[in-house]
């Protein structure tokens, strides 16, 4: 596992984005999994700098987000698709049939839960996937508790993670109480694992993902399990850690 500590958000944001925007010159077809929430804002930021500025060609990208909430209409300012569009891909010239987002919507949600991991496969699966970590542990939408080896599904929130996001909504009786997302299992079947963590508030949850024991209790441990992961981070969420880490990544010098 490679973990990096940078001073700012700002240049966590930029690192993640270079090795985003790296993979996409290299593979223009390239299988991306993108997450939601306030931590990745500034990666997504940057990657509409760098095609604006850059060229950087997102017409023959695919993407999959890693959860939806169930029962929030997709234009919903609070669903993960409303914010998908807003942030990042209305933005960018990706085509918006290579857009995927789990459907909280569906009639069989179950099944659409089952198609979503055939088309993950039929895409020859994720090449990077990018993920924040919840102040409980959190992966995706995989509370803590979940099985390592668990598959794209419907859950129940955990009542942190709908009070960490009632900020958003109205109220905490806004926040819906289940969701879909993607499994540890289908996380860790991804080429490479990007993980992003800024904030004091999830220096506790850092701390027991890079260096605690592996445990369903902290889903991001799982990450340890994966052979290629970064983990990128500002300096406030490292503070727990007890080893010492890099400010770059690392580089063979032969
Ligand atoms: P945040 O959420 O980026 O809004 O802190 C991360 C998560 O819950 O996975």
């Amino acid at each position: 596992m490679e973990v990096v500590v940078k001073e700012t958000y700002e240049e966590m944001s930029r690192l993640a984005a270079q090795n985003i925007a790296e993979l996409i010159r290299r593979r223009p077809r390239a299988v991306l999994g993108l997450a939601t929430g306030s931590t990745p804002l500034g990666t997504y930021k940057e990657l509409i700098r760098m095609h604006k500025e850059e060229g950087l060609d997102f017409s023959q990208v695919v993407t999959f987000n890693l959860d939806e909430y169930v029962g929030l209409p997709e234009d919903n300012d609070q669903s993960y698709h409303y914010f998908m569009w807003e942030n990042l891909f209305k933005h960018i010239n990706i085509v918006p049939a290579n857009v995927h987002i789990p459907d909280g919507n569906a009639l069989d949600i179950e099944e659409a839960c089952v198609d979503y991991e055939v088309e993950i496969d039929d895409h020859g699966g994720i090449d990077i996937q990018l993920l924040g970590i919840g102040s409980n542990g959190h992966i995706a939408f995989n509370e803590p508790g979940s099985s390592l080896g668990s598959r794209t599904r419907i859950k129940t929130l955990d009542e942190r993670t709908r009070k960490d996001n009632a900020r958003f909504f109205p109220s905490i009786n806004d926040v819906p109480k289940y969701c879909v997302t993607m499994g540890i299992g289908t996380i860790l079947e991804a080429g490479k694992l990007i993980l992003l963590a800024n904030g004091a508030n999830k220096a506790d949850a850092i701390k027991a993902a890079v260096e605690g024991p592996l445990s369903a209790s902290v889903p991001a441990s799982a990450i340890q399990l994966h052979p290629d992961v970064t983990v990128i981070m500002e300096k406030a969420a490292a503070t727990k850690l007890e080893r010492e880490y890099l400010s770059e990544p690392h580089k063979l010098e032969l």
